[in-house]
Order: structure tokens, then sequence, then C-alpha cells
């Protein structure tokens, strides 16, 4: 077998088209875009790569965004007082803070400081417990757009065994939920799990958040398994590559996401579709 590719360009393209039109529609009846303010602090090189995309993406689909750059040196204090002042900002529906933080600011705080309605990331208690009650408002972007990438494939989730390599806030565990609550039987694996290979040879779906390039070899796939693979990795010679050995991967699976052009922009397409339910939400 030779996957099929999940063509998250593709897709993710498809979906901004169709936000663009609602956040059109959107603007004409409230007299204003949906709009997304993106917090960056310090020089982070990666992070300023992400943020120009989001920003970009913004700009496509017809939303308001500020960016507001600050140095490496900004207080605690700074960013609160800054993330009050967008949390009382009508023009303003959603507020995202580049992680990670420079290290001696508080990254849990500044969260937790975001109006829940304006967590565009979802990454706010509130919204974390709505998800693991299942009662969600706004979700995390990336399992969000896997969730979608999974529904392109067609395949029935509930009773598939999920593996989930990675259990970061912001992948991992989220994604866990969402699969769960799709009625998969999820595994969640880390560094210290035991005979990760087996586990991962039990997947009919398998997520790949490790951020190691090429980690998981193609003889750890089960045969006919969907694989997403969440890792963004730069090589020496400045390829990216995800977790998975792709090549010996695909031999194997049914479905297979490619890096780049699979998960990155179902995220950022997932970004835009919260920032414009948070508006919607504002809007009443
Ligand atoms: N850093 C890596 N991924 C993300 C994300 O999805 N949101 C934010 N705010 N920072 C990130």
């Amino acid at each position: 077998m030779t996957a099929a590719l999940l063509d998250g360009k593709a897709i993710a393209a498809a979906l901004q088209g169709e936000i663009k039109q609602r956040a059109a529609l959107f603007a004409e009846r409230q007299g204003r875009p949906p709009g997304l303010a993106v917090i960056l602090v310090g020089d982070n090189l990666a992070s300023q790569v992400y943020v120009r995309n989001k920003r970009r993406a913004c700009a496509e689909a017809g939303f308001h965004s500020a960016l507001h750059a600050l140095p490496a040196t900004t207080t605690q204090a700074e960013l609160l007082e800054l993330i009050n002042r967008l949390n009382a900002d009508p023009t303003i529906d959603g507020i995202l803070v580049q992680l990670p933080l420079p290290e001696d600011l508080d990254e849990s705080a500044v969260t937790e400081c975001i109006c829940p309605t304006k967590d565009v990331d979802g990454f706010h208690p509130d919204n974390v417990g709505r998800l693991v009650l299942r009662r969600p408002r706004l979700r995390p972007c990336t399992p969000k757009g896997i969730m979608r990438l999974l529904a392109e494939t067609g395949a029935r989730l509930e009773g598939l065994d999920a593996v989930v390599i990675g259990q970061s806030n912001i992948v991992g565990r989220p994604m866990a939920l969402e699969l769960l609550a799709a009625r998969c039987t999820v595994t969640i694996c880390h560094s210290r799990t035991r005979d990760l290979a087996d586990k991962a040879r039990s997947a009919d779906i398998l997520v790949a958040a490790v951020g190691r390039p090429a980690f998981v070899p193609g003889d750890w796939i089960k045969r006919g398994a969907i694989l997403i693979d969440v890792g963004i990795n730069r090589l020496a010679d400045g390829r990216l590559v995800g977790d998975l050995e792709f090549a010996t991967c695909a031999e194997r699976a049914a479905w297979i996401t490619p890096v780049p052009g699979g998960v990155g922009p179902m995220t950022i397409a997932s970004l835009l579709e919260n920032t414009l339910e948070a508006a919607e939400l504002h809007a009443g």
C-alpha cells in the first residue's frame, strides 16, 4: 500500500475561502471585520515566521489584525497591561500570545489573563475545561485542524484505536480529548512510555507531535493506518521534515499528512475560524 496524501494546504485554502465569505457577511452586519491581536515577545525566529503566516492569512480573509511586537525585556506587568487593554477593545475579537515566551515571563498567568471569549488559541483553563466536559467553545487550533483532516478521509472514527505521541498542552492533550470525543480509544504516549513501538503499531490513527525529525520509522506503522505528522523540524541543510520517516511510513499507511503542507496550514485555518466564532460571540 502507498498512502494517499492528506493535503492540508488545499483543504485549508478551501476552508479559508468559506471563512472569508462569512467574515464579509459579519462585516456587513456589524460595520467592522473580525479582529485579531497578535502579541510577539522577543526575537524567536520560528515564532516570527509563524506570526507572519498567521497575519498574512488574516489579511487574505479580510480580518483586521494588529501586531504587538514587544522586546524580550518586556515585564510581566507590561504584558498583562497590554492584554487587559485588548480585552477591553471592542474591535478585537481574538488575542493570541505567541509561545514560547521569554523565560522570565509566566506563561500560565498570561494565558489566564486573556478573556476566555477572546482566547482564540483555546488555552485558557475555561476553554480547556469546556473541551474536557464536551461543551467546547474555542478549541485549540492544531487539534481542531487535525479533526478536520480526519473528516476528509471519510473514515468512521468511532471505536478506532488512536495513539497520540506527545503530551503538550498545545497539541497532545487537547488532541487526545478531541479523539475521545469522537469516540476513539485513545492512548497518550510520552518520553516515559514503555514499548512505544508496540503502542504505535496498535494505532489506526497515529498523531506524532514529538518535535524530533523522522522519530517514527515505517516498521511502527499498522497497515492501513491514518498518519498525522505535527512535527516541523528544520535540518542542518535547511530542509523541513516531520516527526515521521515519511517514505517508509507512507508505504504502509492509508493516509499521511506531508510536511510542510499538512497540519501547519490547518492550524492557521482553525485560528481564523476561531477568531470568526469569537467575533460572532461578541456580536451576540
Ligand atoms: N507556539 C506553537 N504553537 C502555538 C500555537 O498554536 N499558539 C500559540 N499562541 N503559540 C504557539
